[in-house]
């Protein structure tokens, strides 16, 4: 698809994916195809913002499948690129996110967000976009790519999607076929914990500190999940709030349920 940029008319909406794909990805899609004349999915498993140690090669991948969901969802066209034609023998030049990019899983994933914002920015130059769809549940990855656009003067605009969750609460992933049946069923602690917060938070609840420790703690009764990090802090920045809450907020954390990480959040205020 190298050059179909110039060639579309009207408005394009593209959802940048990893393939594997769930209903999370198929409303990112809806939601593209209410607010554009056309719809491009791409789906590229970016080995850039994988770590060493990280699953690159046991990524789940199901082309056949994403396919035939995306031409089912109605999309106009599939950009499916290979290694190869994305980081070419040679290939040097990365873009980096700075502060908003260090912390929380900057902090415990090194190049992380460069391999993002580098392919995301790959995947813009590929494709001209109006409008790139992303979802709230990665969200340090959602304000890194908002940094980017709005610091290199992209003329894209981001659309944070909401997070889609199961019925009983987890939230939606490609990630989630990694759980054990016994990892499956105690996941959702992570949701409850969070909407417990939210609840304290509608309550009055200003202490940063007191609604950490909530989530903490009834996170800490189910003996499978073992807590990375719970994070309050500045919606914008990701910077941790220490003391009394006084602007809109991100609760986010991420969970260990044997090997996989399991990530959530809410916004509050
Ligand atoms: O969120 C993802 O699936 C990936 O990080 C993205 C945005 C497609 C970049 O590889």
């Amino acid at each position: 698809m190298h050059g179909w940029r110039r060639e579309h008319a009207g408005d394009l909406g593209l959802v940048p994916t990893m393939g594997y794909l769930h209903d999370g990805h198929l409303a990112l899609v809806r939601r593209a195809r209410e607010e554009n004349s056309l719809v491009a999915v791409s789906i590229f498993v970016n080995p850039t913002q994988f770590g060493p140690n990280e699953d690159f090669e046991r990524y789940p991948r199901d082309e056949e499948r994403d396919l035939a969901l995306l031409r089912e969802a109605g999309v106009d066209a599939v950009y499916l690129p290979s290694p190869a034609a994305m980081y070419p023998p040679g290939y040097q030049t990365y873009v980096t996110v700075e502060d908003v990019s260090q912390r929380l899983e900057g902090e415990r994933r090194p190049g992380h967000f460069r391999g993002v914002a580098t392919i995301v920015l790959k995947l813009f130059n590929a494709t001209s976009p109006t409008r790139a769809y992303f979802g709230r549940k990665d969200a340090q990855q959602l304000r890194v790519l908002q940094r980017m656009v709005q610091d290199l003067d992209l003329p894209v605009e981001i659309v944070p999607c909401d997070i889609v969750r199961e019925a009983d609460g987890l939230a939606m992933s490609s990630r989630n076929v990694y759980l054990s049946p016994e990892q499956r069923a105690a996941a959702p602690v992570l949701y409850r914990a969070l909407q417990q917060a939210r609840a304290r938070f509608d309550g009055g609840e200003r202490d940063a500190a007191k609604l950490r420790e909530l989530v903490r703690s009834l996170i800490a009764l189910e003996p499978l999940a073992e807590i990375d990090y719970i994070s309050l802090a500045d919606d914008r920045s990701l910077e941790e709030v220490e003391g009394i809450i006084e602007g809109p907020v991100l609760l986010s954390l991420v969970v260990r349920f044997g090997q996989t990480r399991l990530l959530d959040n809410i916004e509050l205020g």
